[in-house]
């Protein structure tokens, strides 16, 4: 069985998208994983096909309702499903390198995506989802945040990247952003490669990038710095 996404989503013509091309869209053409996109006004009851209503207590917007919430996971999802069921909301967990390794390990997973106000807090409890978020903004609708949870864990699956090492480098991997990146020419516009990646110490190459890691991770990210020498990483040396 392939590493396998349910999208319950408003706007099922939004997938694959942009993960049907590069990578990802390759990995979903040789069958490494699914995507399967499920409208839920399908599972609207009225003439209407009505999926929100107004929030109690009144203000802005319109709440998505429970009950066809509920009814698009029924009917989606197969009884022994083990994968888990993700509401993206920017009231969730932030996404992080660590939830996507888990993720990508895992069987698959089942995304909601809201529109509008959001969806009724019951059925998010009563179905056990897990709140996520992939970043302190409001975007129109789940649907990108989905594929950027999609994106980051479909690129981990065995066999979709070209050199798996590159995972283990990247930034985020060690809990450190990535040290910079320099190709030919060696003197571009007057600016010269840092002359230690030109001499094939591999040792000295290997010393120069974490130091490079650790200070533009101390620059640019003090709360991962922070975190990293909380979690007794190596940085501190
Ligand atoms: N829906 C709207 N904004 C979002 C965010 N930041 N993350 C996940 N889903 C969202």
């Amino acid at each position: 069985m392939s590493w396998s996404a349910t999208i319950l989503t408003l706007f099922p013509e939004m997938f694959p998208g942009p993960l049907g091309t590069s990578l990802a869209g390759r990995a979903l053409r040789e069958g490494i994983w699914g995507c399967q996109a499920q409208d839920i006004r399908v599972f609207a009851t009225d003439r209407h096909r009505t999926v929100d209503d107004t929030p109690f207590g009144g203000g802005a917007g319109m709440v998505m309702r429970p009950d066809v919430i509920d009814a698009a996971i029924s009917a989606t999802l197969a009884k022994n499903d083990e994968r888990p069921l993700i509401y993206l909301t920017p009231r969730g967990r932030l996404l992080d390198q660590s939830l996507v390794r888990d993720l990508a390990a895992g069987p698959g997973v089942v995304l909601l995506c809201g529109r509008y106000e959001g969806v009724d807090q019951r059925v998010i409890e009563a179905r056990q989802m897990l709140e996520v978020s992939v970043g302190d903004y409001v975007l129109s609708g789940g649907e990108l945040g989905a594929m950027i949870l999609l994106d980051a864990c479909v690129r981990l699956l065995p066999g979709v990247m070209g050199a798996p090492e590159s995972a283990v480098e990247e930034s985020h991997s060690a809990g450190l952003l990535e040290y910079a990146q320099y190709t030919r020419p060696a003197e571009w516009q007057g600016r010269a490669v840092p002359p230690v990646l030109l001499s094939g110490h591999h040792a000295e190459v290997a010393r120069w990038r974490r130091q490079e890691s650790e200070a533009v991770t101390r620059e640019r990210r003090p709360d991962l710095w922070t975190r990293m020498q909380v979690a007794g990483g190596s940085a501190a040396s």
